[in-house]
């Protein structure tokens, strides 16, 4: 089954090809990133804008990069939230208006469970039942996978997600956006240990994450030093934040695997979304997972951060389980995964 993937819930616009949820035949992305950075973050009326001038030329070109004829695609998979509505609106109508044309099937997709696809892409062998940490700019979630699509989440942020976290301390640092990159260029050359910022770890065996406070911890550090007088090392800030934001992440995800054990079966970690295209994050859990016997599995950097083909192959899986959309299908601002 060939199924095109288009996805537009944020400052991506992107439309891929994919066969039987597991090989890419192509994956185009056009970044916003660009002109959203002169306003420091993304602004949601000029993302929809452009994805409305973009979608269709790169669904154009995504059809003949996969050396495919339109005709050739089975169905149409399309992020239908949570996002940016505007945004969302766009590739909701766009993949309706590709299928009402040319007669082929809609399928909706919530945007976590396509980053939790993008690993499928990449790792032949693995299916599920796994425990997912799906760590992005706007959700930090624990996931048990049971299924293709069962999903039951088990840890979620109380406040800010990792990436918001790791964009908002760059805004404090005076550095671009997105942040994430940008500090864990900067984090390279700085002490971890030289600041050192409280691990947030909640109540006892609470998967739940909370990432505001370590937020303003570092706001208040910067605010402080300046006061005094003094330059900040923002190379240090940088890795003291990043490691603090790792070591919660690591700890949590290693104690959901333990607890869903019995469950699936064996100590299984995948991890998904942009923040994971950060490696020291992803040195770190390796590492962590090795000492503790869990399988781990993570996406290559281009398949971490928002792109089409995941949705495609989310899309897929959740055809084969749970059949095809009627037309009548909307665009989510807010949608729970496990709904
Ligand atoms: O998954 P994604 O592309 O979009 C959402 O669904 O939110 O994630 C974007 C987030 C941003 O917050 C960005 O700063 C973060 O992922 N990010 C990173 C890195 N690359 C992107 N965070 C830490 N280190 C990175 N290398
Ligand atoms: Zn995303």
């Amino acid at each position: 089954m060939i199924v095109m993937g288009i996805e537009t819930s944020c400052d991506e616009t992107a439309v891929a090809i994919v066969r039987d949820g597991r090989e890419i035949l192509s994956n185009v992305i056009s970044s916003q990133i660009e002109i959203h950075r002169n306003f420091g973050g993304v602004v949601p009326e000029i993302a929809s804008r452009k994805h409305l001038e973009d979608i269709n030329d790169i669904a154009e070109y995504a059809v003949s990069q996969a050396g495919i004829k339109i005709d050739d695609i089975d169905s149409i998979a399309v992020t239908r939230g949570p996002g940016l509505i505007g945004a969302l609106l766009v590739g909701v109508a766009t993949a309706k208006a590709y299928c009402l044309t040319l007669n082929k099937r809609l399928i909706s997709v919530h945007h976590t469970a396509g980053h939790i696809a993008a690993n499928y892409l990449e790792h032949a062998e693995l299916k599920p039942p796994f425990v997912c940490l799906v760590v992005s700019g706007g959700h930090t979630s624990l996931i048990k996978v049971s299924d293709y699509d069962d999903f039951e989440i088990m840890g979620q942020t109380r406040d800010d997600a990792a990436g918001e976290a790791f964009d908002k301390v760059a805004r404090v640092l005076n550095l671009k956006y997105p942040g994430g990159p940008e500090i864990e260029r900067l984090a390279e050359s700085g002490d971890e240990k030289a600041v050192a910022f409280k691990r947030v770890m909640l109540d006892g065996d609470s998967f739940d994450f909370s990432f505001s406070g370590l937020k303003t911890a570092v706001l208040n550090y910067v605010n402080n030093e300046r006061q005094k007088g003094k330059d900040i090392n923002k190379a240090d800030i940088a890795a003291g934040f990043q490691q603090a934001v790792i070591d919660v992440l690591a700890s949590k995800s290693i104690a959901a695997v333990k607890s869903a054990e019995k469950e699936i079966g064996g100590r299984r970690l995948v991890i998904a979304g942009g923040v994971a295209a950060n490696g020291s994050l992803i040195l770190h859990m390796k590492r962590a997972c090795e000492a503790e016997g869990i399988e781990f599995f993570y996406p290559s950097k281009k398949l971490c951060t928002d792109n089409a083909a995941m949705i495609a192959a989310a899309g897929y899986y959740r055809s084969l389980k749970r059949g095809f959309d009627d037309m009548d299908v909307d665009a989510a601002a807010t949608w729970r995964i496990d709904g």
